[in-house]
């Protein structure tokens, strides 16, 4: 009883804290009551089915899962899912004072966007080299890669990842997450959506009929992953974004055969070349975050490149960072840079009126809500314009919801209350057709479009503000006034503290 009431306390004292390591994670969500090991489930269906079993119970009160002794593999080689699912954890990860507050940490998030650069620091050891494994002896099935859903295509070590790679004319660093499927003993494949700056930087190789370096880390702090999935613009190098955040260098060691900074702490690490013709292979399918699988065999997209794996580096009993998707709501990681940065981005731009912003959980980023003050006519449908076309939201803004300032952007239902009440179908619903979408969206496979490469698709606005004209004249809402609620609360604290 005692341990549980000091575990307690310590939850509500929890500051915020770097972690260098996964390593260094693990033990504080373990101290923090927030780490269950789960042994002896099959890396074939299990793991992912138990993930998908235990969020969509538990949600926002999951706990994060590590499996151990998964079948067929040796004690110590592990996986981690919904590592930072949670609000709690994701605010941890990102060295913020850790709440489950949604308000809180989209708020403390926007102020987390654009840190200053600090690059990381060169070293010559760390846990990441204590195994290395070269050429011909890798076999990637030394690890516990799952699959994670019956419909995909394979095991995907890569999910929770960070691929690094260079930029052949700037010499300029990425870090981005692709998910990686094992195709062989020492093959692999990433997914890299067009556009991607990793894809680019490998273009950027084979345009000169060279080798594209790659490492790819399947395990590591968890802030280094939450920034490598984070949109930053193309020249940023994430890592120099996470020595910012954490306000001292990130450490890496170089990789021998690429020279590209390998995390120092990272679990496993693979380290090798995408060769400009290299054999094609057939990539997914994989369970993605909209809920429907995508990938080579479903959706007849180009078969993509192998990678060649020339070298591992593994910590003794490494963690697999893993990150299956499901259909939404889901794991927060797919959210929750987008809020913070959507709200900054409109900051930015100077628009007046903008109160908050919020990314409703169901929606799993795709359901952005704005709260303002409309100040002219024809206000908030610019507000609702500029987000649903903004840098942010742009490629997964589907739905775009303006709301006055007196309506909750984190209450659900005092959203789509609004949406009832103040939002006239006929006037004040926006569709915006030919809008930027990407392959992962079932509506873009539409057999007429899809086949010319249009995989365009409508978005909505649903303007729920009052009419600017008459919103002076809108009949007062029911709600109890603030001024009311405070004084009742004071008067009434104790006898409510027993209701409530
Ligand atoms: C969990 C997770 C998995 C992702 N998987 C992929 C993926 O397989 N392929 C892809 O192109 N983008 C994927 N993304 C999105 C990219 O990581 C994200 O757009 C990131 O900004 C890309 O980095 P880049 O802009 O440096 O290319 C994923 C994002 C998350 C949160």
């Amino acid at each position: 009883m005692k341990t549980v009431e000091a575990k307690e306390q310590q939850k509500d004292v929890a500051q915020s804290q770097v972690f260098r390591s996964l390593r260094d994670f693990l033990e504080f969500l373990d101290e923090q009551g927030q780490l269950r090991i789960i042994k002896g489930a099959d890396w074939n269906l299990e793991l992912g089915g138990l993930t998908e079993l235990v969020w969509r119970k538990k949600l926002e009160d999951s706990p994060a899962l590590l499996f151990d002794e998964i079948k067929g593999y040796p004690p110590g080689f592990r996986v981690l899912t919904l590592g930072v699912a949670t609000t709690y954890r994701y605010t941890a990860a990102s060295h913020l004072r850790p709440t489950k507050d949604r308000r809180q940490a989209i708020t403390a998030l926007r102020d987390q966007v654009a840190p200053v650069a600090i690059p990381p620091r060169v070293v010559s050891s760390g846990p990441v080299l204590e195994n290395v494994v070269e050429k011909e002896k890798i076999d990637l099935a030394t690890f516990p890669a799952p699959k994670y859903k019956e419909g995909e295509g394979g095991r995907f070590i890569g999910t929770g990842d960070v691929v690094i790679t260079r930029d052949a004319d700037t010499g300029l660093l990425n870090a981005g997450t692709y998910r990686v499927q094992i195709q062989g003993p020492n093959k692999v494949s990433a997914h890299m959506a067009p556009g991607r700056h990793g894809r680019i930087h490998v273009e950027s190789f084979h345009r000169k009929g060279k080798p594209a370096p790659i490492v790819i880390s399947v395990g590591q702090s968890p802030d280094l992953f939450l920034a490598a999935c984070e949109r930053f613009g193309k020249d940023v190098d994430e890592l120099e974004m996470v020595g910012g955040r954490r306000g001292e260098p990130v450490d890496v060691v170089l990789g021998e055969l690429t020279r590209l900074p390998i995390p120092a702490t990272a679990e496993i690490v693979l380290e090798g070349f995408i060769y400009p013709d290299a054999e094609k292979v057939n990539e997914g399918p994989f369970g993605e975050f909209m809920g429907y699988y995508a990938g080579a065999h479903e959706q007849g997209h180009p078969e993509v490149s192998a990678i060649n794996i020339e070298r591992v580096y593994y910590r003794s009993e490494p963690i697999i960072f893993g990150l299956p998707h499901h259909r939404p709501p889901q794991d927060v990681v797919l959210e929750y840079r987008l809020a913070p940065r959507l709200w900054k981005e409109l900051l930015d731009a100077g628009i007046p009126g903008i109160h908050e912003v919020n990314s409703l959980p169901f929606g799993s980023g795709m359901v952005n809500v704005i709260s303002m003050r409309t100040q002219y006519a024809g206000h908030s449908t610019q507000v609702a314009m500029h987000a649903a076309s903004s840098q942010t939201g742009y490629l997964l803004g589907h739905i775009t919801i303006v709301v006055d300032e007196d309506v909750d952007v984190y209450d659900q239902d005092m959203v789509f209350w609004a949406v009832l009440t103040r939002c006239d179908p006929s006037r004040h619903l926006h569709v915006i057709n030919n809008m930027v979408s990407f392959t992962l969206d079932p509506l873009t496979h539409d057999p007429l479009k899809y086949p010319v490469g249009d995989t365009t698709r409508a978005r909505l606005v649903i303007d729920a503000t009052k009419p600017f004209h008459w919103k002076n004249r809108f009949p007062r809402t029911t709600d109890l006034r603030s001024e009311l609620k405070e004084q009742l609360l004071k008067k009434w604290e104790r006898d409510l503290f027993r209701i409530l």
